[in-house]
């Protein structure tokens, strides 16, 4: 469990200070999707960081509970991934980076990840033979190489077009039903927020703070047709409102 109490951010600047967040508090589950949407610059990739532990907050504080304490996955928006290694090398780094002893184990983990995010057929191929989708398949599997039990994702897939998002947020899910790692999820996309999520946590301009937090109860598996359905426009007004309202 991930437990958020209080949370405030204020960058200071030479000459001025912005105050990115405000009073976050939130409880998250073991296990659980979760997905923060909200307006340009209120904060989300600053809450992601320090989820982290990359930067610190001004005050309040955040807790992992429970024993298997916090291993940390990260997928940017830019996929971020080194130019001179191919797809297997790339995977491999953070293995590499913990200087693990049992090389041939880890390079056996890092073969069933590759199979994990489908990319069997390019595992030597460089950063520049991948498409954009595929780049972010390598930066996933990056993450998730260590194991984690938390995943942060920062618009993973915010540059992709509409099919290829539907196609990675598909295979997603069927990652986290295979892994359950609790995943933070920032997007700006309201109907990608509710085919991944069990709840939306929707942002008010900066600085964020935590406007409401919205359950959505589709049942799972979900799929991409699911997104035609009235249940689903529903949901799509619903959030649409929330993220409107002024208060
Ligand atoms: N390192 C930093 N120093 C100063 N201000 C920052 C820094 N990082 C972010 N900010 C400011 O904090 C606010 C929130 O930024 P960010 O968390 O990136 O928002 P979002 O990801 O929601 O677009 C913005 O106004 C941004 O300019
Ligand atoms: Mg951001």
């Amino acid at each position: 469990m991930i437990e958020i109490t209080k949370l405030k951010k204020i960058y200071s600047g030479k000459n001025n200070k912005v105050c990115a967040l405000n009073n976050i508090s939130l409880e998250i589950k073991k296990g659980e999707f979760i997905s923060i949407v909200g307006p340009s610059g209120c904060g989300k990739t600053t809450l992601l960081k320090i989820c982290a532990g990359l930067i610190k907050p001004t005050s309040g504080k955040i807790e992992y509970v429970g024993k298997n304490g916090k291993r940390i996955g990260i997928v940017f928006q830019n996929s971020v991934l080194l130019p001179w290694r191919t797809v297997r090398e790339n995977i491999f780094l953070p293995l590499e980076l913990q200087k693990i002893k049992n090389v041939q184990k880890a390079k056996k983990s890092v073969s069933s990840i590759v199979e994990l995010v489908g990319l069997n057929e390019f595992t030597d191929c460089y950063p520049f033979e991948l498409s954009g989708g595929m780049k972010q398949r390598v930066a996933i599997a990056r993450a998730l190489i260590t194991s984690p039990n938390v995943l942060l994702m920062d618009e993973p897939f915010g540059s992709l077009d509409e099919l290829m998002r539907n196609k990675l947020n598909i295979d997603l899910l069927n990652i986290w039903r295979k892994l359950r790692p609790t995943v933070l999820f920032v997007t700006h996309s309201v109907s990608e927020a509710i085919l991944l999520s069990d709840k939306i946590i929707i942002l008010s301009d900066r600085p964020g703070s935590i406007k409401d937090i919205v359950t959505v109860d589709l049942k799972r598996p979900r799929s991409v047709d699911m997104k035609i359905t009235k249940e689903f426009q529903e949901y799509v007004k619903w959030v649409r409102q929330k993220i409107e309202l002024n208060n």
